[in-house]
């Protein structure tokens, strides 16, 4: 890495407010999702024959990437995808599983992999949390309490029993479950008015609540923050459902539009304001309800997606349904990796509300991992930012605390500071912080006031930028873009000092 040094250079300040309380992180904070999509899981997590493949298929080489990646819970099984799916089809004898259409990627299902497989996987990552999605698109209520009957209850009735006969005596026990996926967005199957949707989710959550009371159930937010129902839908769902519900869901996609770089770099900006507006709606529906139950945000669904690209283009034709087929895979940029780490800040920044989030997807779809059938497997550019935080913020705690420093003007969002940043205290005492400058052309000379406790510690810091920030990681140069260790900074005393290089994101971190 040369240190961009281009035309211009900004300042910036940053300081631990000792005096207020830090808020715990929770670990589903780091959470993934692995759809039916794609090379998602054919060809992804799951490849007989490959030669890391145990003796289940799955891909050893993906495991270890997913292990180093640091994803806590995983959703499942979509996505678009469960709202046509039905999850009979992926339990039983492989042999008698039945092929299906997907409607939503206009593919095909063998349903060789399903529930099971995915538990088994998990398992086998170290017991990772399941996140499992019901379809209220085709289904409705029967089917959500068949599939909870058959994870949850221990035995004695006919699925609990059809599970164990399928190989898995003790209960899934499966937590957290999504009550349909983007159910306001027009491209999804089956897709409702907000009042319907709210009367479903409601019905769906009460009679599940009968089965296992406890469950956290994530109610259907909106697809993003420019969705024309945005603000109404969320007050509609919430008015209904409140009470029996633990999550509301948030979703955010981020591309360049029509070349605006300077834009996209901010777009922590808008994913900012999304949270903080439906924290603000979550707080107007509590009040007008005079209820004391909390309902906290499952970002489930971030990223950056290329939505217009070519790899994001569905197959077509009534006798064309492959399975497997590359899909959405979007081979990943220095900056746009410096964008995802800015959505790492952002979401850390509201942990106190953000009590869950996944990032989308895992492998090969939009993904952090890319695999080559029959081939090795590879650390896309947005890993390094995801690995990094969920290594040094899992099982932390967000210190609150000041940031200063220059300003830009951008045209999608007006006046924004150049960098954003967020500082996390581990259970170990350490202290990471984690800093984005997301100008175009300017470095920043960035300074942290350090705690008193934090002055004689040893410092890592590490950088991702390129001076070339298109510069990405494929198949045939799959390191080009790493994380780069630093020794430029100062540390004097009580502060430490370093010059962050223009699209760039870096982690400071005191041991
Ligand atoms: O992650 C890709 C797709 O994006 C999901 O299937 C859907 O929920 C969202 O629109």
């Amino acid at each position: 890495m040369a240190q961009g040094q281009r035309n211009h250079r900004g300042r910036a300040q940053f300081r631990v407010d000792e005096e207020q309380e830090s808020t715990p992180i929770d670990d589903r904070l780091f959470g993934s999702f692995v759809e039916h999509l794609g090379r998602g899981i054919y060809s992804g997590i799951y490849e007989p024959g490959h030669p890391t493949a145990d003796e289940q298929g799955f891909r050893r080489d993906v495991m270890d990437l997913v292990k180093e990646l640091g994803v806590t819970t995983i959703r499942y099984p979509g996505g678009n995808f469960v709202s046509g799916y039905r999850w009979e089809d992926g339990v039983g004898p492989r042999e008698s599983r039945p092929r299906r259409l997907d409607l939503a990627w206009h593919s095909g299902e063998s349903n060789e992999f399903g529930l099971h497989e995915m538990r088994d996987w998990l398992d086998k990552l170290g017991g990772n949390e399941l996140m499992e999605a019901v379809n209220l698109g085709t289904r409705g209520m029967q089917e959500a309490l068949d599939l909870l009957e058959y994870c949850n209850v221990p035995s004695g009735t006919e699925l609990s029993e059809r599970r164990r006969a399928n190989g898995h005596d003790r209960p899934f026990n499966i937590r957290m479950w999504c009550l349909g996926n983007e159910m306001d967005g027009d491209w999804q199957i089956g897709h409702k008015s907000a009042e319907e949707y709210a009367d479903l989710a409601n019905r769906t959550a009460v009679a599940m609540r009968m089965i296992d009371p406890d469950l956290d159930l994530v109610v259907c937010g909106s697809s993003s923050h420019t969705m024309p129902t945005f603000g109404l839908w969320e007050r509609t769902v919430l008015e209904r459902c409140f009470e029996n519900v633990n999550f509301l869901s948030c979703h955010a996609y981020y591309a360049p539009k029509d070349g605006d770089m300077a834009s996209f770099l901010a777009s922590g900006v808008d994913m900012d304001s999304f949270i903080t507006d439906v924290k603000a709606i979550i707080a107007a529906s509590r009040a007008r309800l005079g209820s004391d139950h909390q309902v906290f945000i499952s970002f489930d669904e971030w990223n950056v997606w290329y939505q217009d690209a070519e790899a994001s283009r569905s197959p077509e034709g009534i006798g064309n349904w492959p399975v497997g087929a590359p899909l959405l895979e979007d081979v990943y940029s220095a900056a746009d990796a410096v964008v995802v780490g800015d959505l790492l800040i952002t979401l850390l920044r509201h942990a106190d509300v953000v009590h869950a989030a996944s990032l989308a997807q895992l492998v090969n779809v939009i993904a952090p991992i890319m695999t080559k059938p029959g081939g090795p497997a590879w650390r896309q550019t947005i890993f390094y930012p995801f690995a990094l935080t969920s290594r040094y913020a899992r099982g932390a705690s967000v210190l609150k605390s000041l940031q200063s420093g220059d300003t830009y003007e951008i045209s999608r969002y007006g006046r924004v500071p150049m960098t954003d940043s967020a500082a996390v205290r581990g259970a170990d005492g350490s202290l990471s912080v984690f800093v984005v400058n997301r100008n175009l052309d300017s470095s920043v000379d960035f300074s942290i006031a350090l705690p008193e406790q934090d002055r004689d510690r040893q410092a890592t810091v590490s950088t991702l930028h390129e001076d070339d920030p298109s510069a990405r990681n494929t198949l045939e140069d799959q390191e080009r873009v790493v994380m780069h260790a630093r020794k430029d900074f100062r540390m004097d005393g009580d502060a430490l000092t370093l010059q962050l290089p223009p699209i760039s994101w870096t982690v400071i971190h005191l041991a």
